[in-house]
């Protein structure tokens, strides 16, 4: 019997979490906390989406541990970050709205030189990004980063948090023990695929079981790397299957590409090159300029540019999933939702119009005035913001 195609903009269940609809802000680094903490000015862009229409809001990436951070700033799941994040989340449910924590450990994606601490890897590997080598994660590395996801779940609990949104993807440290790519170990996180998503396997399921049902889990993850000899497709779908099979997730967000090996691959679009270049001292600037085509190599952008690969995934398992890339209109939504996706996540285009899907509840045609210049990604590290919209409105 066919099911029938769910209204994108009527509320649904997402584990054990109602969202007054079907959208999904997904997490883009704000770069407005301070001193590992959050600030008025992170409350303000959560309730900017929250008032303008979304289901449910994710704050971005807040590390599981010190050594885990892109950014110094970035927020810490401490005793001090608990208040904040409650008049966060307090703000948030004020508009109607639900809001997730996306937690995760940075890997090789971690910033060695701000966290003074190297960054974990599969194994250890200079990295021209960072200039730097990072550390071959031990036993105990890995169990400390698996309790630190427990832990954070826990604290998003006790912060009012509807849901904690686990990156498995963009090869942060989960992502790069998934690829074949970046792991070469050969004990028993390395080798076999079984061995590869050991590591978000136990992440998943330490998050569970600390949570339980009060709030919903989702975990992003990349279906490809992006690069020849990465995680792919096929292999995602199985690991989907495992993260199935386990009950530790309540939908799945599939994501593809990374910062490390791939950039553009993650958005598509326009490389946005001479503002990159602008955000590094010299000598790094040049570098930028003059290798950076061939690192950020652009790719066309199309909406929904991730659905082919996604639908794979969607054919493998039954879990609701979270259909995420180039979502921007009604007609994509729509597309989604027949295609068998339960949610859409956005990201670009709700930062060009935090309002945007108000204006889809009024007028189904509306269409998304973001040109996936991709500047918003130069712009994470000062307050990310999409530099053609009037930050006022
Ligand atoms: C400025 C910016 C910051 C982002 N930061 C994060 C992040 O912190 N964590 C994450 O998983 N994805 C991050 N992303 C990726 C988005 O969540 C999303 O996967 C991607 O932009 C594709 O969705 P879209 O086509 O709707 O923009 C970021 C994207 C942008 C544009």
């Amino acid at each position: 019997m066919t099911q029938p195609v769910p209204d994108v903009l009527a509320p649904a269940r997402l584990g054990p979490v109602t969202l007054r609809n079907r959208t999904i802000k997904s997490a883009t680094y704000e770069g407005l906390s301070k001193d590992n903490l959050v600030t008025d000015r992170l409350i303000d862009f959560h309730v900017r989406h929250a008032r303008g229409g979304v289901g449910m809001t994710t704050v971005a990436y807040c590390a599981v541990a010190p050594d885990g951070r892109t950014d110094r700033k970035q927020i810490l799941w401490t005793d001090a970050a608990l208040p904040g994040l409650r008049d966060l989340t307090e703000a948030v449910h004020a508009e109607g709205a639900a809001v997730s924590a996306q937690i995760g450990h940075a890997g090789p994606v971690a910033n060695p030189k701000a966290n003074e601490a190297p960054a974990l890897a599969p194994g250890r590997h200079f990295h021209a990004t960072t200039q730097s080598f990072t550390k071959a994660a031990t036993r105990a590395d890995l169990r400390r980063v698996v309790d630190g996801h427990a832990h954070a779940a826990g604290m998003a609990i006790e912060a009012g948090f509807d849901a904690v949104e686990v990156h498995l993807g963009h090869n942060y440290l989960a992502s790069s023990f998934l690829s074949p790519k970046l792991n070469h170990r050969d004990d028993e996180y390395g080798g076999s695929l079984e061995n590869r998503a050991r590591l978000s396997r136990d992440i998943a399921r330490a998050v569970r079981d600390r949570v339980g049902d009060r709030i919903a889990i989702i975990a992003k993850m990349n279906m490809d790397d992006g690069v020849p000899g990465g995680f792919w497709l096929d292999e995602a779908g199985q690991v989907a299957q495992w993260l199935e099979a386990d009950g530790t997730v309540d939908a799945l967000e599939m994501t593809a590409g990374s910062s490390l090996l791939n950039p553009m691959y993650l958005f598509k679009g326009d490389a946005p090159l001479r503002e990159f270049a602008a955000l590094f001292p010299q000598p790094m600037k040049t570098g930028v300029k003059v290798f950076g085509r061939w690192k950020l190599r652009s790719y066309p952008y199309r909406d929904l540019y991730l659905l082919e690969h996604a639908r794979q995934i969607r054919a493998a398992v039954k879990l609701p999933m979270i259909l995420l890339g180039g979502v921007t209109d009604k007609a994509g939504m729509d597309t989604a939702m027949a295609e068998g996706f339960q949610f859409v996540a956005m990201a670009r285009a709700l930062l060009r119009e935090p309002d945007l899907i108000n204006r889809i509840q009024a007028e189904p045609a509306t269409k998304s005035l973001c040109i996936h210049c991709n500047k918003c990604m130069t712009e994470i590290y000062a307050g990310t913001r999409c530099v053609l919209a009037n930050q006022a409105s």
